[in-house]
């Protein structure tokens, strides 16, 4: 059977990716396309006492350690949930990955990228997205949109989610052909417009 694809959902906190994806998902269903949904931290079972450890402790965290159990929740992710849909042919919809702790980790707290591009080299096994769609926006809009009730990464600071901002659009051009950045700034139809124009490129070739 032909294999499936790998698209992740990338951008700072409240640009409105996980909308977009699941509206794509609802458009790639409605074309008859068997559809995967998971999301980093957390994508079930282990994956989602992870994610509350990385959210919600309240005790200090080390940077590290942190990379660490973002990355020790993606290695979970890729050999449970998304490699084995993607062999049985399954587009696989990921809500963040290899690129939020380059973003967050390296850019936004100052670890040394090189290193992490390596750390992540080992949790996904080498494995990249076939696509990954980064949602670009304003870190003011972004945090109004965020509200007051903010979790631990939300609440890092207005110089923090700048960093990690540029960081994402430094990752798009490096590599251009799996990062397309798209405005999170317009409409939520305008941009699910945007996103079903590079997926059917990317289906159809
Ligand atoms: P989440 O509630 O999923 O945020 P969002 O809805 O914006 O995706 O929380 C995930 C948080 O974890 C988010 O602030 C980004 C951060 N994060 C990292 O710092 N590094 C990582 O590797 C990942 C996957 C997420």
């Amino acid at each position: 059977m032909k294999k499936g694809l790998f698209i992740t959902f990338e951008g700072p906190d409240g640009c409105g990716k996980t909308t977009q994806m699941n509206l794509l998902a609802e458009y790639l269903k409605n074309s008859g396309k068997e559809v995967l949904l998971t999301r980093e931290p957390g994508g079930k079972g282990l994956g989602e006492k992870v994610r509350e450890i990385l959210l919600n402790y309240e005790g200090p965290v080390s940077d590290r350690c942190e990379s660490f159990l973002f990355l020790a929740d993606r290695a979970q992710n890729i050999d449970i949930i998304v490699n084995p849909a993607v062999e049985e042919g399954k587009i696989v919809l990921c809500d963040r990955h290899i690129d939020s702790t380059v973003a967050y980790q390296g850019y936004g707290r100052g670890l040394n990228i090189q290193r992490i591009n390596m750390l992540n080299d080992i949790a996904t096994n080498g494995k990249k997205p076939d696509l990954t769609f980064v949602f670009d926006i304003d870190v003011e809009t972004s945090m109004k949109r965020v509200g007051k009730d903010k979790d631990r990464l939300e609440s890092a600071g207005i110089e923090f989610h700048n960093r990690v901002r540029n960081g994402y659009l430094e990752l798009a051009k490096q590599e251009p052909q799996r990062i397309k950045v798209l405005d999170a700034s317009k409409t939520i139809d305008e941009i699910h417009n945007n996103v079903i124009n590079i997926i059917e490129k990317t289906i159809n070739g």
